[in-house]
């Protein structure tokens, strides 16, 4: 099998999965964050047939599809890939980027606020830095606020509600479980995403999807006010 036709497949096969799920995460999504996330794996010089096969399968291995466990997905991501002929050194660099990208992760556990400098940042490969960048900036910008308030809609969240105070700390754990209105996400996660890039190129462009879910809250807050 050559690699062409093994990026064919996996499409197809994520397809098939992503078809019958409507929490959010849809197809059209991993195709924007796979084109975004080959872009900044040519500028970065990572390798880009594992960038578009992590990029293709970064949401198979979601927890959310499994009532929360994480270690499932991992296992579909390498089953799947071990179906195909794929030196293993690569499955494992794939089934790595799987299971790091989650913007979760970074959030500490209960207890765990205070002793972040203890814990220090592993050097992350070109890989998976080129996909988390691609998958983090599709969650800012006029896409992200699109995205936020489909996930909020299906949950039955609230658009806003100003007795429901953001937490702009919030824990792994609390993050799990939130139900909190759709523009709490803004502060829980999506602006904390521009300081959070890897590469230039996702730095760059953050920078701007920054700046316009800024404009956005600026002027819905002034229209909640009825100043507007
Ligand atoms: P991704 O696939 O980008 O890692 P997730 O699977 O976490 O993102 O969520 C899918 C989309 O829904 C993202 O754009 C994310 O910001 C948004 N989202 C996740 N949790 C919430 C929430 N509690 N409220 C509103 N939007 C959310
Ligand atoms: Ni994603």
């Amino acid at each position: 099998m050559d690699r062409q036709e093994i990026i064919e497949k996996t499409e197809l096969f994520v397809k098939q999965i992503l078809n019958k799920d409507s929490t959010g995460h849809d197809w059209w999504h991993i195709h924007r964050v796979r084109n975004l996330a080959k872009r900044i794996a040519r500028e970065e010089g990572a390798d880009i047939f594992i960038v578009e096969l992590a990029a293709l399968l970064h949401d198979i291995g979601d927890y959310k599809f499994f009532q929360g466990d994480e270690e499932t997905g991992a296992v579909k991501v390498r089953e799947w890939l071990s179906s195909l002929e794929i030196p293993p050194l690569f499955i494992d660099k794939i089934v790595e980027i799987t299971s790091k990208i989650s913007f979760m992760h970074t959030l500490p556990a209960k207890g765990e606020r205070s002793s972040k400098k203890n814990f220090p940042i592993p050097t992350l490969s070109k890989e998976l830095m080129a996909v988390t960048d691609a998958d983090r900036l599709d969650a800012m910008g006029a896409i992200g606020i699109a995205r936020a308030f489909t996930y909020g809609g299906f949950f039955n969240r609230p658009i806003y509600d100003p007795a429901i105070k953001p937490s702009k700390s919030i824990t792994k754990e609390e993050y799990k479980i939130t139900e909190a209105p759709s523009i709490n996400h803004f502060y829980e996660k999506l602006l904390k995403l521009k300081d959070m890039m890897h590469t230039k190129l996702g730095r760059k462009m953050a920078k701007r999807r920054h700046r316009f879910l800024n404009l956005f809250l600026k002027q819905f807050f002034k229209e909640w006010k009825g100043k507007m």
